[in-house]
């Protein structure tokens, strides 16, 4: 089994679209370990996005993720980490196939609706971040 971290992101809740979300990843078979709705501290976010401090979008996207809340959700399956990817489908929404989350729910490479795990080991260390083992 793998884990990986689903982030709903500030644009999804807003946008009221967390439900059909959730559903989308129940049904495609992951199971929820854990699930937190939470507001994200500059610091908490600066920290989870550490990875991209260099790049030109880091600062937006910090504000970005602190701009509301978000929904962080623990996820385990078998190939969690790639099935979880294919069902979001591609950072930009105009790259992202057709029935992804990302294609239905995103509207930019900024305000992309979820977050995923790249790796099997990012996904322990992210689920890790947000979640405590005596919650999961
Ligand atoms: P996420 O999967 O959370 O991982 C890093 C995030 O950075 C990504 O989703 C996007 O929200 C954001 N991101 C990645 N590339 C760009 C870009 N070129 N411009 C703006 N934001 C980006």
């Amino acid at each position: 089994m793998e884990r990986t971290l689903c982030i709903i992101k500030p644009d999804a809740v807003k946008k009221k679209v967390q439900g059909k979300i959730i559903q989308m990843i129940l049904d495609s078979g992951f199971n929820m370990l854990g699930m937190k709705m939470l507001q994200l501290s500059t610091k908490q976010a600066q920290k989870f996005y550490e990875i991209h401090k260099e790049r030109p979008f880091y600062n937006d996207l910090v504000e970005f993720m602190t701009s509301g809340p978000v929904i962080t959700i623990a996820l385990e399956k078998a190939n969690a980490v790639k099935d979880y990817r294919e069902l979001i489908g591609a950072t930009d929404p105009a790259e992202a196939k057709a029935g992804t989350v990302r294609k239905l729910f995103a509207s930019s490479k900024q305000e992309n609706a979820v977050h995923g795990s790249d790796s099997a080991e990012n996904g322990i260390k992210e689920v890790a971040f947000f979640f405590s083992e005596s919650e999961l």
